[in-house]
C-alpha cells in the first residue's frame, strides 16, 4: 500500500501552516480562544479538575493549541495520549519537546501487549490493509482499549475535534454526551478553521509536529497516514484507500 500522491505540492512547503495573520484574523482567533478558555474553565469548575477532566492528545495542530490553552491557564486537567506503536516518528520527537518546552512529563497510555501480540500473530504486521474489518480490529486493540481505560473513573473529557475536519464531524456540537463511553465529551475547537488553529499555533509560538509542513494535516499510525495534495479533504490522508463518509477509528464513535 503506498503513501504517496502523485499531484505537485509546493517546494516551499504546505502554506496551510503559515496563514498571513491579517488583523481580521487575528481578532477571530483572540474572541475563539477566549471562548475555548471560559469552556475549559467552566468545565472544571463544574466537575472538579484532576481525576475527573482529561483531555485526549495526540500532538496534531488542534491538540497542540488546547495544550497551550491548558497548561498555560494551570488548569488541574489531565492531559493523556494513546501510543498505538505505529506512531509516526515526528510524533514522538513532539511529544519530547512538549516535555521540554511546557516542562511537564506526559501520560502515555500503551495497548494491551498480549492483545497485539495475538493480533500480529493471527493476521500479519500490517493487516490493517487488507481489509476494513483487520483494520477496525487493529484500532480497537491499539486505540480503543487502551481510551477506555484513560477515560475510565472520568467524567468529562476533552478533544481537538473540528466540524470542518470531515463530513462525519459535521454539526459536530462544543459539548454532547458522549453515550459509548458514558460521559460528557468537550470539543472546545469545534467551530474554529484550518487557518484559525495555525494564526494560534504562530502567535503563541507554540511547538508542533515537523509533519504539518509537509502537507500532513491530519497526523495519527504512521502506515495510516499519507501527505495530501494541495486542495484535497484535511483527513484525506488518513486511511485513505477507505470511504471518507465511514472513515473513523472508533475512538469517535457517535452514541
Ligand atoms: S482519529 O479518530 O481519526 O484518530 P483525529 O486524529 O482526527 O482522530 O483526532 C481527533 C481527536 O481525537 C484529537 O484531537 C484527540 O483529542 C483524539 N485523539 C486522536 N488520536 C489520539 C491519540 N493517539 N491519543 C490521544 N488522543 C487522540
Ligand atoms: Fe492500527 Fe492503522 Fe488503526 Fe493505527 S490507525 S491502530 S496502525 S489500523
Amino acid at each position: 500500500m503506498s503513501g504517496s500522491v502523485s499531484m505537485l505540492r509546493p517546494r516551499a512547503g504546505n502554506p496551510a501552516t503559515r496563514p498571513e495573520l491579517t488583523d481580521a484574523l487575528r481578532a477571530s482567533v483572540e474572541q475563539k480562544a477566549t471562548a475555548a478558555r471560559e469552556l475549559l474553565t467552566a468545565t472544571v469548575a463544574e466537575f472538579g479538575g484532576d481525576g475527573a477532566v482529561t483531555f485526549a492528545n495526540s500532538f496534531g495542530a488542534e491538540d497542540m493549541v488546547l495544550t497551550e490553552l491548558i497548561l498555560r491557564l494551570g488548569l488541574p486537567i489531565e492531559i493523556f495520549s494513546l501510543d498505538t506503536g505505529r506512531l509516526p516518528g515526528e510524533t514522538y520527537d513532539l511529544m519530547s519537546r512538549v516535555e521540554k518546552h511546557y516542562d511537564t512529563r506526559l501520560k502515555i497510555y500503551f495497548p494491551d501487549a498480549a492483545a497485539v501480540e495475538a493480533y500480529v500473530r493471527g493476521e500479519g504486521i500490517n493487516a490493517f490493509y487488507e481489509s476494513i474489518d483487520l483494520r477496525k480490529r487493529c484500532c480497537q486493540i491499539r486505540k480503543v482499549e487502551p481510551l477506555r481505560r484513560a477515560l475510565s473513573g472520568m467524567q468529562a473529557w476533552i478533544t481537538g475535534l473540528r466540524a470542518a475536519q470531515s463530513t462525519t464531524r459535521t454539526g459536530l456540537p462544543a459539548r454532547e454526551f458522549d453515550e459509548g463511553n458514558g460521559l460528557v465529551k468537550l470539543n472546545p475547537l469545534t467551530d474554529w478553521s484550518e487557518n484559525e488553529v495555525w494564526a494560534f499555533i504562530r502567535i503563541h509560538e507554540v511547538p508542533y509536529s515537523d509533519l504539518h509542513d509537509q502537507f500532513y494535516p491530519s497526523i495519527g499510525c504512521a502506515p495510516c497516514t499519507r501527505a495530501i495534495a494541495v486542495g484535497e479533504d484535511v483527513r484525506a490522508g488518513r486511511w485513505w484507500w477507505e470511504d471518507p463518509t465511514l472513515k473513523e477509528c472508533g475512538l469517535h464513535v457517535k452514541g
